[in-house]
């Protein structure tokens, strides 16, 4: 039986035990950072659709061609019964693959998953439309909420996804615990498609997170006025402005909120008071841009071997597909 369903892991309005605890904790540390995943309240989201349609930010279009040169390869290669989408946002990418699975009818179920529950549920309601054949079950929630969830479902054949180069966000060590966790939901014999970010001329990374419409600026600052809500805080986002570098050495880019103003601010939800000096910056993101062979062993380390690999003519995106 064809169904669909919205399930909400943690409700995101409420304030759960342990919600925010690495707000705390990200800001209480010398230099201050917050995890991006705060990036995503509805209006992020909406935000972060419009920097996809960038002209400078090449990331979604170049992954785009990719999948949509090869989605039928991939389809056929795995004939995959589940598929399992990590940070399914608009699900727009999706599309290519799913129409190749719809091709093939292996298909019986989609899960997209998503901090931010208002895309999810007009993505949902969107693709139960034009996939009336089989299941479409998102969950709203973390990452590790989710994985945790799969871990206790079975599935006769799934593919776990993450596109758009989000495992970018994570630091080396980070990505290997969370590869980990994403191997530990397999079964032998799934597949994981990943895709990645690659290293590419600094001119082209910077302009792609400071764009001329300063819409990645906005996307910066809205991270305060989502923990301004959600936490009940009293950040005044007038007194940050966005900054993106290119760190060479690491080969990530680092976005920041830089201050401008001495002052204080709480967040009442939280029971928290924290400084800011004027000069300090907030770490909000790392998006590290990846060589395919490193990425390959760390894949191969977690127990997912690579079946094959597809990039752009200018290799400036890699899609890898590996099993289980
Ligand atoms: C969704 C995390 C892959 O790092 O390029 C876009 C987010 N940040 N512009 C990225 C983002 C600024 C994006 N990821």
């Amino acid at each position: 039986m064809v169904t669909t369903s919205l399930k909400i892991l943690t409700h995101p309005y409420q304030s759960v035990k342990n919600d925010g605890q690495d707000v705390i904790q990200g800001l209480t540390q010398n230099p201050k950072s917050l995890p991006p995943k705060y990036f995503y309240d509805d209006h992020g989201s909406e935000l972060f659709e419009q920097i996809c349609e960038l002209p400078e930010y090449y990331p979604t279009r170049t992954e785009a061609w990719i999948l949509s040169q090869y989605a039928d390869e991939i389809a056929e290669i795995t004939g995959a019964c589940e598929l399992v989408e990590l940070g399914s946002g608009s699900s727009t990418k999706t599309l290519f693959l799913l129409d190749a699975y719809q091709k093939i009818a292996s298909l019986c179920r989609y899960v997209p998953i998503d901090v931010s529950g208002g895309i999810l549920k007009a993505s949902v309601l969107k693709l139960q439309e034009k996939y009336p054949s089989f299941s479409i079950e998102g969950l709203v929630g973390t990452y590790e909420q989710a994985l945790a969830k799969l871990e206790s479902t079975s599935s006769p054949s799934r593919m776990i996804f993450f596109l758009g180069s989000s495992m970018g966000n994570f630091a080396s060590q980070d990505s290997e615990d969370l590869l980990r966790r994403i191997s530990q939901t397999l079964n032998p014999g799934d597949y994981f498609l990943l895709g990645i970010d690659l290293q590419k001329p600094e001119d082209i990374l910077s302009a792609a997170y400071n764009d001329s419409q300063g819409v990645t600026a906005a996307f910066n600052l809205n991270m305060l006025s989502h923990l301004n809500w959600r936490f009940q805080g009293n950040f005044d986002p007038s007194f940050f402005t966005h900054q993106a570098i290119y760190n060479q050495a690491d080969a990530q880019i680092e976005m920041y909120l830089h201050c401008h103003k001495s002052h204080w601010v709480s967040l009442e939800i939280l029971d928290f008071k924290i400084f800011f000096e004027a000069g300090e910056k907030i770490l909000t993101e790392i998006s590290r841009k990846f060589d395919l062979a490193i990425m390959q062993k760390d894949l191969e380390k977690q127990g997912l071997k690579t079946l094959k690999i597809w990039t752009d003519p200018k290799q400036w995106f890699g899609l890898i597909l590996c099993q289980a």
